[in-house]
């Protein structure tokens, strides 16, 4: 049994009024030198980098606060420009090298929200979920929490095992994760400190379990985009505004349309040219058209498409499908 204490939310200041710095800014970074990427794309306050993200050398500094990112799961999906079936012993290579850049280039107070899957059923039994928090330990994350993500998907299961036998029956789960990492230290004490949050959200978000359909890879012209919902939630609640929010797998740039959105500071790495143009025109579309540097009433909600209303398109990177 589980006892929660639950502390009353003191009142807030009206966030209307509450005027921020706006001191740092995408294009200050980029002309400080800070990338030695190939600009693809900006717009307003995200920078869009053509590059890879396993080069150290890619970044120089520490300028990211929260890392919103999905990896490849290494499930066989045809990307264009990665080869999605390593070994299980590749793959962990391949994500201790970037989980290690990032924690690189990441802030003392910087966070990382990694959507991973639970574990992998195809080609073996594979405790993914498990493997890459301890890597990302070692490499010197610290922990905080784990989201569990029930995507809400109506199973088109086929593979039982052995069906109504306790010979060698298989379990699934049809949710993945999301880890909360952090690399210093816990409390933010630096940046703007304006969250954005309201109660509501505060409250159901702090519940570590959410419930949301998955994106359509068809519908944004890229095999396993992540939906709005997620890091539009990782950001408000993790994030202060004007903080530098960075997605080293960019993809069809999702986390930088939220990041716009929601006044934050969005840097994205992504390997392959057609994604970076995907991401160029998805941003150009579902982003505000105010200038970021002014003040808005209420940033764009996605349409979340939220459970249980059934998803057609079915297609997520889960491990598990
Ligand atoms: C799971 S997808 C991310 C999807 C993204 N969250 C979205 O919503 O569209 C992973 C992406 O990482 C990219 N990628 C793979 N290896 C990379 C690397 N070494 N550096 C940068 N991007 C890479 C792939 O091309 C793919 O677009």
């Amino acid at each position: 049994m589980t006892v929660a204490i639950v502390k009353k939310p003191s009142p807030k200041k009206s966030k209307s009024k509450v005027k921020y710095s706006i001191a740092q800014t995408v294009g200050r970074l980029h002309d400080s030198g800070f990338c030695q990427g190939s600009e693809y794309f900006r717009h307003k306050d995200v920078i869009l980098y053509q590059g890879d993200t396993l080069n150290e050398y890619l970044f120089n500094r520490e300028f990211i606060d929260l890392t919103v990112t999905s990896p490849p799961y290494n499930v066989g999906i045809q990307y264009n420009s990665h080869k999605d079936e390593l070994t299980y012993e590749d793959y962990l290579e391949f994500s201790e090298k970037w989980i290690r850049n990032c924690h690189r280039w990441t802030k003392p107070q910087g966070r990382l929200i990694l959507n991973i899957p639970l574990d992998k059923n195809k080609g073996g039994q594979r405790s993914v979920g498990a493997d890459l928090t301890t890597i990302a330990q070692k490499i010197g994350w610290k922990y905080h929490s784990t989201i569990v993500w029930n995507e809400g998907n109506i199973s088109r299961r086929t593979a039982w095992g052995s069906w109504m036998s306790a010979a060698a029956p298989f379990v699934i789960a049809p949710v993945e994760l999301i880890v909360v990492l952090y690399k210093d230290s816990w409390k933010k004490t630096t940046g703007s400190k304006v969250s954005d949050i309201n109660r509501q959200e505060f409250m159901d978000w702090t519940n570590g379990v959410w419930t949301f359909n998955g994106e359509s890879g068809k519908r944004v012209g890229h095999p396993a985009p992540f939906p709005r919902e997620l890091p539009h939630r990782a950001i408000k609640l993790f994030s202060f505004v004007r903080d530098v929010v960075f997605d080293p797998f960019c993809g069809s740039g999702t986390t930088l349309i939220e990041a716009a959105n929601l006044k934050r500071i969005g840097v994205g790495v992504e390997i392959d040219n057609h994604y970076c143009e995907i991401a160029k025109n998805r941003i150009l579309n579902e982003t505000g058209t105010l200038n970021f540097e002014e003040e808005t009433d209420k940033p764009k909600r996605p349409d979340n498409g939220v459970f249980p209303k059934t998803s057609k398109s079915g297609y997520t990177a889960s491990g598990n499908r």
